[in-house]
This record gives C-alpha cells, structure tokens and sequence, in this order.
C-alpha cells in the first residue's frame, strides 16, 4: 500500500457514501486566532461544525496538510511526526455515531481488508464534573458490528475527547481505533498501554462548544469529525515498523542519511542497520529529526512564513535549527538543509503545488536561517560549555542564549537535558509562555492560553498597558477604567472611561510617569489569591463575581496592581520607551489610546 494509493480509496469510499471531496486548506488557520497551524482536517470547518451551511453539503472529505508540534520530543521514534497528512470524513449535522462507526469499520474491514481480530477500539468514559455520560453507545455499535468486548477500552478526557483546537469552539468524545504491530499473536484483551496497538483513526462526536468560560454547551446540530493519520495507516499496514520507511519520508531519509559523512551506506536505506556510532550518539534518530523537521519547515516556507522570533516564524526557526543541531551531531556538513529541501519539493510538489511555486523561497530561506545560525552556534556552544558547573542551567542563561547566539528555548533545555544538567523549570516555563506558540499540543490537550498572541513584543506591550492604566489614573483620577483592549506585536490600543479629550500635557504626564516606572527596572510579580483578598490589597481590574474565586494579581513597583491573567515580562526594564501615538474619542464616556514601545 502507498500514500497514494490510501488517500484515492479513501476519498472514493467516502465519495461513494455521499461526501463532496473538498480542498484541503492552508497551514495557516483562517478561522481561529488562537492557533498558529492547521492541527487537524476540522480547523478549516470550525464555522460549519458550529452550526452555519456549508456550500458543499453536510456530508465532507478531505486530505488536509498538518502541523503539531505538541509532540515534538517524540519525533524520531517510529510514530510521531511535527509534518503529517491527515484523511477526513464529516458530517456536519447529518449521520451521527451508528453510521460513523458503521462507515469506519467497512471501511477498515471491507475496503483495507483488515481483519477484524487486528483491531481494538477506545470510547468515552463519560466526565461527572460535566455531566457528560459514558459513551455505551459507540461500545454497543462496535460490538454490533462484530467488534469483541475485549477489545474495546474506556479512557478518560486526556485520551478520549477531541477538541476544541483552539480555546473555543466544537469538540466531544471520541471513538478510536487502534491496528496490531506486534509480531507475536494479537492478545485477545487489548490494552491501550501497551506500544504495539498504534492509533490510525479517530471518530469524534462533535456535539458540544466549548464557551470561554469553560462550560459545555450542548450545540443544536451535532456533528463528526473523523481524522487518519496517513502516514501511520500507511506504514502500519504494509508491515513496516516506523513511519520513516514509507515514502515519502524513505526518500528524505535516505538523502539525510547520504550526507552523514562517515556512515557506512548501505544500498537501501534500512532501519535494521545499526546507526548508534561509537559515541553512543544515536545516528539514525537524528537522522529521522532532520528529515521530518526540514520536511515540515518546507510546508512552512510554502506558505510565505519567515524564520523569526514570534509565532509561526518562531515554530520555524525552532524546527530549523534544531535538524541543523542534529545535523552537526552526526557530522552532517554545513550548508545541507537546502539540499533535503530540494528532494522534498521534489517529492511532494507534485500533489502540493505551493511548494514548486515557491521553490526558489523556500530554498533561499532555509539557506539563509542555516548561515544565520552556524554564526552563531559554535560561540553559543561554547559558551553553554561554560555553564552549569552547579549542575543547573537558570532562566536568565536560557534566555541570554536565545537573544546572544539565536538558540530556541526548547534546544537549550534539550541541551542541558543531554547534559546531565538541571533545568530551572519554573524560570524556563515564564519564557516558555511569553515565546512559544500557542498552537495547541493536541495529543495532550493543553492549550497555551492567556493573551490570544503571546509574542514577546505583545507581552510587554501587556506590560506596559498595566502602567499607562495606573498612570491615566494617577494624572487624570480614579474614574478612570478599562473598557477594553486590543494588543498586537506592534502596538496597544486602549478603550477607558474618560469624559474629554486629553490635554497636551496630559498625555506627556502619563508617557513621563510610565517611562519613569520603566527606567526604575521594577519587578513585576504575581500573586494567586481570592477575590476579596484582591480587592482588599487595593488591586484594580475586572472583578469575577464568585465568592472565594482565586484570581491572579501583578503588582509592578509599588506603582501598578491590577487582577489579570498575564503574561506579564518579569520586570519593567525589559519594555524599552513608552511613546502615546494617538488618543482619540472610542464612543461615549470612553477615550482611545493607541501606544507603542520604541
Ligand atoms: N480532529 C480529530 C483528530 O485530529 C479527528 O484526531
């Protein structure tokens, strides 16, 4: 079985019960904000999965390009990929739970010809906190089907729940399914723990919102939305024991695995050959890094994304750099990235045009990151040699690395890890939240949330709100409140009540009385404590209305101390100068602010 020949009998299944084949979209999400890459073949439905008309129909197929970085640590072992190709089939308000796990099992069974004895399935727990009930139905429709009690496991919300993929939006339990790869006899119970039951497939039952307050709201029409992973499927199916044997990613590998100098080569490249070089440095994981991170930084650079310090820019320049670490580890020489990319375009662009059209950027781009980067990596190494000698790495030499010799947070803490080094975890995860993205890490479920764009620039720019809120108030008097707020990497822009226009003087007062806290370096600290406790330390801010609700309070200097979520930077020394670029009326009672920091 091929990578192709899978996507063209799954769309014609799918064709075949009544699904329009639509375009899989951008790596770019259009329709959320609070996620940086397409993770999964719903993002560009989100609308149509909350209730509005698709064009298309109700019932959908696609092949859809992904990015999750979420499982990054694990890219290199047989399974996990940052880059994969994602096969889907929707109903959006049409079939529900019996038809999808009838449609998935002929399919698996009757189209793939798998056995049944091969398989074993998850379903929903149920959650009492949420009242949301234990999914017997989906078991019930399985067994129906043939499906054997044994085989058929009940998880929790971190395994069996989907969605949504940003803060908000469609999400439900699921049901999936799992393929047999061990060589000896399937056991007839399945256990989920166990490593030789890969996931291929994932129904879920998209029949909740989740709101921004937390809460589960049952929607009108529900929906599924069903997700294969191609690669694995593929892989998985014609018998071999990773993802990096099938192609594309063979081929990748292989030309990865050429320009390892001194590597004994076999004709064909084959996992059996032992790549663990004397120094126990392990060759052929680094080998399968490099070739799916500078396989997903070309789909990156496809879509007109630069490497860079914030957002998407920065997932590229993570993924960069760190094949191009792995590179010089296993004695990969300079200036190489731009000759896997070429056999990637070469493979790939066939079915994703984009990356033929953008050929000579795509390649110009990485070639530059690679030249940007060994600059800087020798000095940087050395200077990470010099650290340590209490066996621990602090925030500040994360940090100092990041900004002196360009090594992305995550690489460093890789480092030190290799090294036998303590990480100060606590420090790392304040810049880990102010720097990474906020895509979603699917597999766990988390989200990185507080400010929709956590980029360094917006999160001083948070910063530097909090002062100019207690300085209009120190100039102009109590009255003075948020009503609302707008942050991008750029620029602020403040709504607050105020009757008039402000004066010339006044508006220098507040930059004066701003810059002033800046050129004080103050600490900005936080405190978790009730609502009552906060208003008592005279905190200002949006108060929530229960009683013994915990809230977060910064406190900057003895200046600013104002209930939020953060992030804030950890001290005001890090803003630069504040400058008030306009004020302006918003509507009634309410004055505009529009600030940046220079
Ligand atoms: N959205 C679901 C997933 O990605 C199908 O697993």
């Amino acid at each position: 079985m091929t990578t192709k020949e899978l996507k063209e009998k799954y769309l014609s299944f799918f064709q075949k019960h009544d699904h329009q084949l639509i375009i899989g979209s951008s790596l770019k999400p259009e329709n959320d904000p609070t996620v940086l890459f397409t993770t999964a073949g719903m993002h560009p439905l989100v609308p149509y999965l909350l209730g509005e008309k698709h064009p298309s129909g109700q019932r959908l197929t696609d092949i859809q390009k992904c990015i999750r970085t979420g499982d990054i640590d694990e890219v290199g072992d047989d399974w996990h990929l940052t880059f994969f190709e994602m096969l889907g089939n929707w109903s959006l308000g049409d079939y529900f739970k019996k038809e999808a796990i009838t449609m998935s099992f002929q399919f698996l069974t009757q189209e793939l010809n798998i056995p049944v004895t091969k398989l074993a399935f998850t379903c929903f727990e149920g959650d009492e906190e949420h009242n949301i009930p234990k999914d017997e139905e989906s078991a019930e429709i399985w067994q129906s089907l043939g499906v054997s009690s044994l085989r058929i496991s009940f998880l929790g919300k971190e395994d069996n729940w989907w969605g949504p993929a940003g803060q908000t939006g469609p999400c439900g339990p699921d049901t999936e399914m799992f393929y047999w790869v061990g060589s000896e006899p399937v056991p007839e119970k399945f256990d989920p723990s166990n490593k030789n039951w890969v996931e291929i497939w994932n129904d879920v039952f998209m029949q909740y919102n989740k709101t921004a307050d937390g809460k589960y709201q049952e929607l009108d029409k529900k929906n599924v939305d069903t997700g294969m992973g191609l690669e694995r499927t593929v892989a998985v199916l014609s018998g071999m024991s990773s993802v990096y044997e099938i192609e594309p990613l063979s081929t990748i590998v292989l030309q990865v695995t050429s320009l390892v100098s001194d590597l004994e080569l076999a004709p064909e490249f084959s996992s059996s050959i032992d790549l663990t070089d004397q120094a126990g440095v392990d060759v052929e994981k680094s080998i399968r890094i490099i070739a799916d991170h500078l396989r997903a930084a070309t789909f990156i650079l496809a879509e007109n994304i630069e490497p860079s310090n914030v957002e998407q820019g920065y997932v590229l320049r993570r993924l960069i750099r760190r094949a191009i670490r792995h590179g010089k580890k296993i004695g990969i020489e300079d200036n190489f990235t731009s000759k896997v990319v070429e056999v990637v375009i070469d493979k790939m662009g066939g079915f994703y045009k984009e990356l033929r059209t953008h050929r000579d950027f795509i390649t110009e781009q990485i070639a530059k990151e690679e030249e940007k980067f060994n600059n800087t990596l020798e000095k940087g190494l050395k200077e990470f040699a010099k650290l340590g000698k209490d066996k621990k790495i602090s925030g500040q030499e994360i940090f100092k690395l990041f900004t002196t010799y360009g090594f992305p947070y995550e690489m460093t803490v890789e480092l030190a890890l290799e090294n036998g080094l303590e990480v100060d975890m606590e420090a790392y995860e304040k810049e880990f939240i102010k720097h990474q993205e906020l895509s979603r890490t699917a597999s766990a479920g988390k989200f990185k949330g507080g400010l929709a764009d956590q980029s360094v620039e917006t999160t001083r720019l948070h910063t530097a709100a909090h002062l100019m809120l207690a300085a209009l108030r120190q100039v102009l008097g109590d009255h003075v409140n948020q009503k609302g707020s707008n942050i991008t990497a750029d620029r602020l822009r403040y709504d607050f009540s105020h009757p008039e226009k402000l004066t010339d003087d006044q508006k220098q007062q507040v930059e004066d009385l701003v810059n002033e806290q800046i050129g004080k370096k103050a600490p900005v600290t936080i405190k978790e404590m009730t609502v009552e406790e906060a208003k008592e330390s005279g905190a200002i801010g949006v108060f929530g209305d229960k009683y013994g609700e915990k809230v977060k309070v910064y406190t900057m200097g003895d200046f600013s101390k104002e209930i939020c979520g953060g992030p804030h930077v950890q001290n005001t020394g890090e803003l630069g100068h504040f400058r008030i670029k306009k004020e302006e009326s918003s509507s009634s009672g309410v004055r505009r602010i529009k600030a940046v920091l220079e």
